[in-house]
């Protein structure tokens, strides 16, 4: 069967990926081209712009992954490709790719969704296997916990009502005018401040059994700290670098005790002695202090994806090769699907 080795695509938002993985979970190569500079003017992602570089990037993507490999096409043994959730346009831009290489070079199609890859990030870099285990993600997109009982079965405990924790840190950065993309640059101008100065709502921590989140809440807090109280004769404190500084601070350390809070929560629920968390939220630094110190309090291993893998790239589509090791391949008619829908 040759050198066994898939090339992973993923396409979902704003960041054209590829990688080479082999059966034994490594990496062989992994690029990720990231569209930060088209969309920062908007201060978001823009879909219809997100597909268009999406389509401009995918063929030189893949040329790269296999190119700093060492490998050719025909070395594959199956296209892997996220198929969901995710952006429909940019989506089927990645899905198109992938069909049409496993038509022309005769290999099967694996699907994979989204937000078990940003768990998987973990295992990618544990190098064996971690599960059963707690899933935490926290991206752009989704604040989500799993009960990740096998490497193919996650079943959804508790995920945000209403705005990711990634879209709070993006809004919130609007709200402080620091520059896109959001979450780096509210980690950037915490470090400076007191994450004490402000008094946050901390939502849904007083019922342990819900594993929900929302930080739709918190985000209106900070922007009533910011601008001051509609109809309020108390004006908000001038935005100051120090002002901005302190919200960042208190608004990043409510949200890291909701999601380690949560954590605790699910890991009581759950009994699991393994915490694995993936999504582009899982590469701010206090977020993964506070966590250490959670498994430390509570004798839990704790898995974080490397910084690298946390934000969007496709090694951590590696785990289509678990799905492939079981015969099971997708179908030509294969579609994709925005939402966090599960197999
Ligand atoms: O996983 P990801 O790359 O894309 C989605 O699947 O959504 O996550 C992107 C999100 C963005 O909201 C970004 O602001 C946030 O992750 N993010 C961070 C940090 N780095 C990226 N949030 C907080 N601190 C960071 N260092
Ligand atoms: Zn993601």
């Amino acid at each position: 069967m040759g050198a066994e080795l898939l090339l992973t695509i993923e396409s979902s938002c704003d960041e054209t990926a590829a990688a080479v993985i082999d059966r034994g979970r490594n990496i062989r190569s992994s690029v990720v081209a990231s569209q930060t500079d088209l969309h920062a003017r908007f201060g978001g992602v823009v879909p219809e712009i997100a597909s268009r570089a999406h389509l401009a990037r995918m063929l030189p993507v893949i040329d790269e992954a296999l190119s700093q490999a060492g490998v050719t096409l025909q070395d594959m043994s199956g296209i892997a490709v996220v198929t969901q959730p995710g952006l429909v346009g940019s989506l089927l831009v990645g899905l198109t790719a992938a069909k049409t290489l496993a038509v022309v070079l005769n290999v099967p199609l694996i699907s994979v969704n989204h937000l078990e890859a940003h768990i998987y990030a973990c295992r990618m870099a544990a190098g064996r296997d971690i599960f059963p285990a707690l899933g935490l993600i926290v991206s752009g997109g989704h604040s989500a916990l799993y009960d990740c009982r096998n490497c193919l079965n996650f079943q959804l405990l508790g995920s945000t009502i209403d705005d990711a924790a990634g879209e709070a840190f993006d809004k919130v950065a609007k709200i402080l005018q620091l520059p896109y993309p959001g979450g780096p640059s509210v980690e950037q101008a915490a470090q400076k401040g007191n994450p004490s100065a402000i008094n946050f709502p901390r939502p849904l921590l007083d019922d342990a059994r819900r594993l929900d989140f929302s930080f739709s809440g918190l985000k209106t807090a900070v922007l009533y700290a910011a601008r001051g109280i509609p109809g309020s004769r108390v004006p908000a404190l001038p935005l100051t670098q120090t002002r901005v500084a302190d919200i960042a601070a208190s608004f990043q350390e409510a949200v890291v005790d909701v999601l380690v809070e949560k954590c605790r929560q699910a890991l009581q629920q759950c009994h699991h002695s393994r915490l694995c968390v993936g999504g582009g939220v899982a590469a701010n630094f206090r977020l993964r202090q506070r966590l250490d110190e959670l498994a430390e309090e509570t004798g839990t291993e704790l898995l974080l994806a490397p910084r690298e893998l946390c934000t969007d790239n496709a090694a951590m589509a590696g785990i289509a090769w678990e799905a492939f090791e079981r015969g099971h391949t997708a179908t030509l008619d294969l579609d994709v699907c925005p939402l966090p829908v599960r197999r």
